[in-house]
């Protein structure tokens, strides 16, 4: 097999090892009898330096060729890197034709330009660190959840009978929850949003938890905040020169916002308290602020600042505004659910979750209200067989990974973006 650079990259020192690279050539810089190449095999943001011999060169060595090298591992001289590869044979795999390459030498590409290119944009250090930090992200909150975890597989079936994408795995990890305590699902989720907004996609990947026996809003909170953090900082210890990449070229300043939210506690206010705060400040808004209804964009992201950047969970939503399964706080007039949302900077709506309604002739009201009692009679019946107060949330991994990146558009922290109109690959 052969070595992979990411290992190599962390050697502190060779010592004349043989061994074989495959990769693409990042760089060629060509001198009167030596040659420098840089290889790049995806693992890592750091190239192996290969010294070859001009003879080597038979002209096809050129900036996005796939290529084979074998020699000896050396020590190198330079103190850009511990280690460089002396090559004895360099087999040139597939060539690349330079001119049609949509990828230019030595330029940095704007995202935006990336995007055209679907197929070929993995080859640039921008998205190769997105996605490495993605993958990194997607272990870390398996993690975080694993001592104690069931994966409900959520998709639907076909045979003959009408199938659907799953717009969330909530209610199957409910059935789950009736018999393990605390589960979770991670996987592709659909929703037709018509939207090309920056922080809408067709098929997004989310987490979903959901937790037994628990006794409040807080609790659930709780759950979102240590997830957040505690993903984050594997993700900042397992691959900091990813990490680095984007925060210095994507994204200036984020790291020190990433740190800022991560060395503070999340902050919580009601939604009345939210819609006062936004009334005081409704000259900043196309969407006037009106209790009862739903949040804008524009008005999420004032709370983050009004909150001085740090995030925010906003519970206790009208009922009106919310979903037939959260919990009713029986509270008057202003009558509301036991729902949150997390709103983090740059983003705004990270996490959507609640408490659920776990008593039965509440929720039998609520599905009654809706005509929805046929289709939920199986919903309804949990409450009936062991019910427990329960509650769980969900949260958009893209959107996680567009908030401690500071990605700006939420298609370049996933391989091949859907929304509407566009199925470019
Ligand atoms: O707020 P949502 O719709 O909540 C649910 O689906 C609940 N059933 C989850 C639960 O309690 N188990 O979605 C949860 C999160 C949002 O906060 C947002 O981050 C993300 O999923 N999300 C999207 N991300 C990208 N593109 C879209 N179209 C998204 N829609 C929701
Ligand atoms: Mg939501």
């Amino acid at each position: 097999l052969p070595a992979r650079l990411s290992v190599l990259a962390a050697l502190g020192a060779a010592g004349g090892e043989r061994i074989k690279v495959q990769g693409w050539i990042r760089s060629v810089r060509s001198q009167k009898e030596v040659l420098f190449l840089h290889v790049n095999d995806g693992s890592s943001l750091e190239s192996l330096q290969v010294v070859a011999d001009s003879s080597l060169d038979n002209g096809e060595l050129t900036f996005g060729s796939s290529v084979e090298v074998q020699g000896q591992l050396v020590q190198s001289p330079s103190r850009m890197q511990n280690v460089e590869l002396k090559a004895e044979k360099i087999e040139v795999v597939g060539n690349c034709d330079a001119k049609n390459f949509p990828l230019k030498y030595k330029e940095r590409h704007p995202l935006e330009y990336l995007r055209q290119y679907p197929h070929l944009r993995c080859r640039t250090n921008a998205l190769s660190s997105i996605l490495r930090i993605r993958s990194e992200a997607t272990a870390a909150i398996h993690s975080f959840f694993k001592p104690s975890s069931k994966i409900n597989g959520s998709d639907e079936n076909f045979f003959n009978v009408p199938a659907f994408l799953t717009v969330s795995g909530q209610l199957h990890l409910e059935v789950m929850s009736g018999a393990f305590t605390q589960v979770f699902t991670f996987g592709p989720t659909f929703r037709a949003e018509n939207s090309q907004s920056r922080r809408h996609l067709a098929e997004f990947y989310m987490v979903e938890a959901e937790i037994s026996f628990v006794e409040n809003l807080q609790d659930i909170m709780q759950v979102m905040e240590g997830l957040f953090k505690t993903a984050t900082m594997t993700v900042l210890s397992n691959c900091p020169e990813d990490v680095e990449l984007c925060h210095k070229f994507i994204a200036p300043g984020q790291k020190d916002r990433l740190d800022h939210m991560l060395k503070n506690n999340f902050l919580i206010i009601s939604y009345t308290e939210a819609i006062e705060i936004l009334k005081k400040a409704s000259q900043n808004f196309t969407f006037t602020p009106e209790w009862g209804a739903d949040l804008h964009t524009e008005h999420e992201k004032y709370l983050v600042k009004h909150c001085g950047n740090v995030p925010v969970f906003v519970i206790n939503y009208p009922l009106t505004l919310k979903p037939f399964y959260m919990r009713d706080n029986e509270d008057g007039p202003q009558h509301t659910v036991a729902a949150v949302d997390l709103l983090v900077p740059g983003v705004g709506e990270l996490f959507g979750g609640s408490l659920r309604e776990e008593r039965y002739h509440f929720l039998e009201q609520q599905l009654a209200r809706l005509g929805l009692t046929e289709v939920y009679q199986w919903y309804l019946d949990l409450r009936q067989f062991g019910s427990v107060p329960h509650g769980g949330f969900g949260m958009g991994f893209e959107r996680y990974l567009q908030c401690i990146l500071g990605v700006d558009n939420i298609k370049d922290v996933i391989p091949f973006p859907r929304f509407p109109h566009s199925c470019l690959l």
